[in-house]
């Protein structure tokens, strides 16, 4: 591809694309870099968030590893990393028959439950540090979809459970060489992470005071330095009173704005007198937009513009929209339709739905240039119907 910069590049890319710029996702994380550097805090990416196998690669200089939720994960991570970095795992079901590959492929594990930590620990803990992930019971998130302290949630052991487990002086209990919390969800307010490291230090000291690593989550959004003034103090309130290694793992923060879907208008009509203008895109390349019923940023949108669209996705499924936008210039049919700030749960939660092909994964490289990545075509949608050569298997 030959180099082009800017939006006239961009809408000259086939479509539907996903496009992930390079240099985005490295700003951000230099903005933790001094948190790596000064305090002694670990950064892991995510997988679940976003994982294009080149940006990993990308992002491996500037992080000390990645947090991953499942075998395949750890595997991917892996496959390129060797085994230069730090690999985390947490899910809600550790699999009987993965947990000694899983060992083998991630240095800390975090049990979802005393039973499982109870059930793997033997299994687990001759090759990975084993802890578990807690539910803290201190919540910030509203929507209880996201809320992962909701009431009677799957995801880590409740404190209050953990405190009677802890005077149980269970075998297992005393294994648990660190934590992992997780409590919010997309929270531009740090402090919230400070308060939960001071609920749970104020509630079970005597764990903090056993454990060898503690693993902060994401769950939070950064622009700058300032922003992430609480996680300073978080890690200093915790590394003056342990000896203790610090995780943290944002994902969104890293890779949110750091990616586009470019579309194409291939039709355009009047239903019910408004016009609407149907994409080469589908919310299933972009899940989220429908699951949190999100109206995307557009690129070419006009606040005040004078021509009015509901912009729709291809498939059959009559919610399969993006909502209504004002442009300066009439839609056609071979417009450039971009959406921006979706680089994050997107590719990683797209489907084939309809047979309609996933978007062409694009770079833009740290010099500015469109690099393909990735081509899906028929044959990935064959062999996920069960056909071509996994058919004879
Ligand atoms: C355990 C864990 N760590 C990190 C993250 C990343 O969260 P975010 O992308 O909101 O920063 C998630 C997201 O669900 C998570 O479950």
């Amino acid at each position: 591809m030959t180099r082009k910069n800017g939006v006239s590049a961009i809408t000259e890319l086939h479509t539907p694309a996903f496009v992930y710029d390079e240099n985005s996702i490295l700003n951000n994380l230099s903005i933790l870099s001094k948190f790596r550097e000064s305090f002694g805090c670990k950064i892991l990416f995510p997988l679940k968030t976003f994982s294009i196998a080149d940006a990993l690669d990308v992002m491996t200089p500037a992080v000390n590893g990645f947090s991953v939720s499942s075998l395949f994960e750890a595997k991917l991570v892996r496959e390129f990393l060797g085994y230069r970095g730090i690999v985390h795992i947490t899910t809600p079901g550790f699999r009987p028959d993965e947990i000694e590959d899983i060992s083998k492929l991630c240095d800390y594990i975090s049990f979802n439950s005393l039973s499982q930590l109870k059930r793997f620990y033997h299994r687990a803990a001759t090759q990975a540090k084993c802890g578990i992930r807690i539910n803290p019971q201190l919540s910030f998130v509203e929507d209880c979809r996201y809320n992962p302290c909701r009431k009677h949630s799957k995801l880590g052991v409740p404190l209050d459970q953990l405190c009677a487990a802890w005077q149980s002086k269970s075998w297992f209990v005393k294994k648990i060489n660190g934590i992992l919390f997780h409590t919010n969800c997309e929270s531009k307010d740090i402090n919230q992470l400070l308060q939960t490291v001071k609920h749970i230090d104020k509630t079970l000291p005597e764990l903090f005071a056993k454990l060898s690593w503690i693993n902060l989550g994401g769950g939070y959004l950064f622009n700058n330095q300032d922003d992430l003034a609480p996680l300073a103090e978080a890690v200093n309130f915790i590394k003056n009173k342990y000896d203790v290694d610090i995780f943290f793992e944002p994902g969104k923060a890293i890779v949110g704005e750091a990616g586009s879907i470019v579309s194409t208008v291939l039709d355009i009509f009047s239903s019910d007198g408004k016009d609407i203008a149907v994409l080469d895109t589908t919310v299933n390349h972009m899940p989220e937009i429908f699951e949190y019923q999100i109206r995307p940023e557009v690129m070419q949108e006009s606040i005040d513009g004078k021509y009015e669209y509901i912009l729709a996705g291809t498939t059959c499924l009559a919610g399969d929209l993006f909502g209504e936008y004002q442009f300066s210039r009439p839609l056609k049919t071979g417009s450039r339709i971009i959406f921006q700030k979706v680089g994050a749960y997107t590719l990683v939660k797209a489907s084939m739905f309809n047979g309609v092909n996933l978007p062409m994964i694009y770079a833009r490289t740290q010099d500015g240039k469109f690099e393909l990545k990735k081509q899906f075509d028929y044959e990935h949608f064959l062999s996920k119907c069960g056909g071509g050569t996994y058919a004879t298997v």
